[in-house]
């Protein structure tokens, strides 16, 4: 699989995979498909080529194909610029289990480092959604606590892990002790 940054003409492969991910995977998503696929052509092509470089959408690709993908969220804001935020995670059913979603979040992760600001990065992953969290924790992840009821599916409601990585050398000597 390769692993590249997304761009203004991966537009169109990439909202046909990311409304399929809101479908097919409704509780991993605080999102419904609907609420997507009304959003403008402008909403999808900020995201995968924002202007601002505020955001950076990474996709996996299997001969041309677009079957995975992750964006990180970074701020301008003096007071959390620190942190950079992970988003929009989904790998095509037909590519897991081969290593795709692990080298997104490297690819995310490493994008982050480049930026001497930001120290650590986020992410809300729904309770329960274990290939998910294992990928996660296997990345580097780790939970520090989860919001109840965070959201609302057929089933119940249904609550949000949070979970983080310290990504500068200060950050994690003072995570490790
Ligand atoms: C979660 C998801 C992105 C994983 O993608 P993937 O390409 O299959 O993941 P990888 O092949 O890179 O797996 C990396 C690691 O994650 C863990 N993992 C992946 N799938 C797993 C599963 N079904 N059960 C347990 N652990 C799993 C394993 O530790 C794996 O490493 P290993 O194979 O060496 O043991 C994919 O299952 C998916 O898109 N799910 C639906 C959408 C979703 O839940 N998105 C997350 C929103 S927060």
């Amino acid at each position: 699989m390769h692993i590249a940054t997304l761009t203004a003409s991966d537009v169109t492969q990439y909202r046909e995979l990311m409304l399929y991910a809101y479908a097919t995977a409704p509780d991993a998503f605080t999102s419904t498909p609907e609420e997507r696929a009304a959003e403008p052509e402008a909403w999808w092509l900020k995201r995968v080529a924002d202007p601002s470089g505020q955001s950076i959408a990474f996709g996996a690709f299997q001969n041309s194909q677009l079957v995975g993908t992750v964006t990180i969220e970074f701020s301008v804001k003096p007071k959390t610029r620190h942190k950079a935020h992970l988003i929009g995670m989904f790998v095509h059913e037909s590519c897991r289990g081969l290593g795709g979603g692990a080298q997104l979040v490297g690819a995310a992760l490493a994008a982050a480092r480049t930026r001497s600001e930001v120290r650590l990065v986020t992410l809300t992953v729904t309770e329960g959604n274990v290939p998910a969290i294992t990928l996660y924790e296997r990345c580097g992840f780790r939970a520090f606590g989860i919001e109840p009821m965070a959201i609302a599916t057929p089933e119940g409601f249904k609550g949000k892990v949070h979970m983080w990585i310290p990504i500068d050398p200060i950050t994690m000597a003072s995570v490790s002790g």
